[in-house]
């Protein structure tokens, strides 16, 4: 498939996005002048095939607005969404290529996925989504070849999501989003309700994936100390702003906005990150 002339996958440009009037206490700083909520100002992000792109920032900066957009289930005020540097409208106005193209996986496994549902199921349920993306003939066979891959046994596909553990659900979440052989994953906190040995794990099978399938990520996170590990570069979101945005090294290691200083400074076990950023992805 082709990418963009400047060897961009995604460009998020100028992206604006408003909610609706909100009670006046509500609406601190961010509050446009007809009382809307401007939860996403003048965002501009680009993703390069290959490439994992962290977005961090505090609890209601607009991380997940940005997501929302890029896969289409929010509809920015202004500014464009582009994949390969062709506009993309609302998800229900997209391509079935681009509908595939981004793919998010969420935070809470056991929420996104259907808890009666079983994993063969979930799975099925993406390929009748997108026919286009279905394995010609056995699917069975097909269907163990995504779990080797985001390293579940077969034997998980007869279970139901209900009877498996976090990092398991978490798994299949990523499982039901290769599925549909996407180009872009949009993580958004996919690793935070996870317990942090889980969140290595997941975090590796990322990295791992990103390899193998040529993917690329944005990987939302409020935590810079999970986002460091495996970001090649950081954009810092913060009331709806990106404030800072570079390579994760330069990022950590020399912050110019107070803002990305202060959360480093929330994050001691990162004093002097700046030389060893993406180190999961690094193998360290
Ligand atoms: N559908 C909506 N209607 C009204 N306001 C919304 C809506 N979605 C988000 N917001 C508001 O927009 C702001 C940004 O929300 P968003 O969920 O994008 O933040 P976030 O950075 O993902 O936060 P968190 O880290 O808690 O997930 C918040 O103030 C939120 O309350
Ligand atoms: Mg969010």
């Amino acid at each position: 498939m082709r990418e963009g002339v400047d060897g961009t996958l995604l460009e998020v440009r100028d992206l604006r996005v408003t909610f609706g009037q909100r009670a006046a206490w509500l609406r601190p700083r961010a509050a446009g002048r007809s009382g809307e909520f401007v939860a996403v100002d003048s965002v501009s992000l680009s993703v390069a095939p290959d490439e994992i792109v962290g977005l961090v920032g505090e609890s209601g900066s607009g991380k997940t607005t940005v997501a929302r957009a890029i896969v289409g289930l929010v509809r920015p005020d202004s500014g464009a969404v582009l994949l390969d540097g062709v506009p993309l409208g609302p998800a229900g106005r997209r391509t079935t290529a681009q509908q595939r193209a981004a793919q998010m996986v969420f935070q809470d496994p056991r929420s996104s996925l259907s808890p009666r549902m079983t994993v063969a199921a979930i799975i099925d349920e993406a390929w009748r989504t997108h026919p286009s993306s279905a394995p010609p003939g056995d699917r069975t066979a097909a269907l163990h070849r995504l779990l080797d891959d985001v390293g579940l046994d077969a034997s998980v596909a007869r279970h139901r999501a209900d009877e498996l553990s976090g990092g398991q659900c978490q798994r299949v979440s990523i499982a039901r989003a290769l599925a549909v052989r996407p180009r872009l994953l949009v993580c958004d906190e996919a690793v935070s309700a996870l317990d942090v040995s889980v969140q290595a794990q997941i975090l590796r099978l990322l990295v791992d994936l990103r390899e193998r399938h040529h993917l690329a990520m944005l990987f939302i996170s409020h935590d810079l100390g999970v986002v460091h590990q495996i970001a090649d570069r950081i954009a810092v979101m913060r009331r709806g702003v990106v404030v800072e945005e570079g390579r994760t090294t330069e990022v950590l290691g020399s912050p110019r906005h107070e803002y990305t200083r202060s959360l480093l400074d929330a994050a001691p076990e990162l004093s002097g990150a700046g030389s060893q950023d993406g180190e999961v992805a690094r193998g360290a």
